[in-house]
């Protein structure tokens, strides 16, 4: 009799599980973005890890090369009818031709179910919303006006925290003299425009930013301060060393990390590397918004969800953009990516003193500078990067014929 009833509970059991595995079939989602730096890919770890946990099944699709190189080939897909669950963005207006064309779906039932309007800057939330629908998950607050620098290698050389420009090329000619590259650069365009856009915050200021890139007024750019801004630009050709051209942004950091190069202009997610090399903020590095700034620009990362065939993708899309919107996913990723969380309702106590930093600035709105990429079209931000890579590649190039450039490549994409 035993025999029978352990046989029944075998099969009994067998149905459970295949029940229960058929209820619980997880939610395939693939993840389509540019995170493949080790602290990048720490991050997206905590995104997959909550997701798989909700229930969700991650399928990782990752390019790298920064978004230069895997947004045309996201797009495309996308066009071509076989879209990912979900590709990043940067956050603002590269979304915004797919978004005209129909092809992403709105998010409006989630983020009215979830409140994301009132736990989100508004900036933020305006940033993700076209007509009045919510039509992508913005998921960090990253800082682009950074400037990261090796503690160690800077007491050294004898060198404080440059609060001017002034003082910034004194510290490079004392880390020259030590033999020091002064700044990691990645000679890479997105990069370099990076670099050129927190020097035309730090010495030109907000007004001259807002002017350049949400009016795009060309008076602004023939400026005697948008010139001077150039001129600096120009003037760390000399800081920088020859093997920059296109090295990638996380091999800069790494020169600052092992103390190769005093200084790099970078995002807040160059963080994500320190932190994977077990460095402590304020102890083995240091980050100043500038020199001498008191403006954040904010920038940061999307994903948007292209829709789908299939109600099954469409319920993993579901739950994908909740679980990265939600309070423990959004600490736990931006804890790694080296962001701020986007979300204002979360407990920031973890973060470190860069981060305290920005989140501080962020507190005041007037402080909070929107990225190049929200306040200018995908073509004007891609143009004007393609000059300033020029300019930074033709030493023999004037400021004037850089400003001349620039409003002519504006023109061109408008
Ligand atoms: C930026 C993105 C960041 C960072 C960086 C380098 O565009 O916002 O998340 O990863 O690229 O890949």
């Amino acid at each position: 009799m035993k025999r029978v009833a352990r046989a029944l509970l075998g099969a009994v059991a067998m149905v459970g599980l295949a029940v229960g595995v058929a209820q619980a079939d997880p939610q395939k989602a693939e993840v389509f973005h540019w995170w493949t730096s080790g602290g990048e890919a720490a991050a997206v770890q905590e995104f997959a890890k909550a997701f798989d946990a909700a229930g969700g099944q991650w399928v990782d699709t990752a390019i790298g090369g920064s978004g230069s190189t895997a947004r045309p080939i996201g797009i495309n897909r996308i066009i071509g009818g076989d879209p990912p669950a979900a590709m990043q963005f940067n956050t603002g207006k590269q979304i915004d031709e797919l978004v005209a064309q129909g092809l992403i779906r709105n998010l409006d039932d989630i983020a009215e179910k979830e409140g994301w309007k009132a736990a989100l800057p508004p900036a933020f939330y305006d940033a993700v919303t076209r007509d009045g629908h919510v039509i992508a998950v913005p998921i960090n607050n990253h800082g682009q006006n950074w400037v990261w620098y090796n503690k160690a290698v800077l007491d050294k050389a004898g060198v404080a925290e440059p609060t001017t420009w002034d003082e910034f090329f004194a510290a490079g000619d004392k880390l020259k003299a030590a033999g020091i590259i002064p700044v990691a650069v990645g000679g890479q365009p997105w990069q370099l425009n990076l670099m050129l856009n927190a020097i035309l915050l730090s010495e030109g200021g907000k007004d001259l930013y807002l002017k350049v890139y949400r009016d795009l007024d060309p008076e602004a750019v023939k400026s005697p301060e948008f010139k001077k801004v150039a001129e600096i630009f120009g003037k760390i050709r000399d800081y920088s060393d020859p093997g920059n051209p296109n090295r990638d942004w996380n091999v800069a950091t790494g020169m600052v990390i092992s103390g190769k190069a005093g200084f790099q202009f970078m995002g807040d997610w160059a963080k994500g590397e320190f932190v994977l090399a077990n460095q402590v903020a304020g102890k083995d590095f240091g980050c100043i918004l500038g020199p001498g700034q008191k403006n954040f620009i904010m920038g940061g990362d999307v994903f948007i969800f292209p829709k789908l065939k299939d109600e099954a993708g469409t319920k993993a899309q579901d739950l994908l953009a909740t679980v990265m919107m939600s309070k423990d996913a959004q600490v736990a990723f931006n804890a790694k990516k080296g962001s701020v969380p986007v979300r204002l309702d979360v407990d920031n106590s973890a973060l470190d003193a860069c981060a305290k930093i920005g989140v501080e600035v962020l507190q005041d709105p007037d402080k909070q500078i929107p990225a190049a990429d929200i306040l200018a079209s995908a073509d004007v931000v891609q143009s004007l990067t393609d000059v300033v890579a020029e300019y930074w590649a033709n030493p023999s190039m004037s400021a004037d014929d850089f400003v001349a450039k620039w409003n002519t490549a504006v023109e061109q994409a408008k």
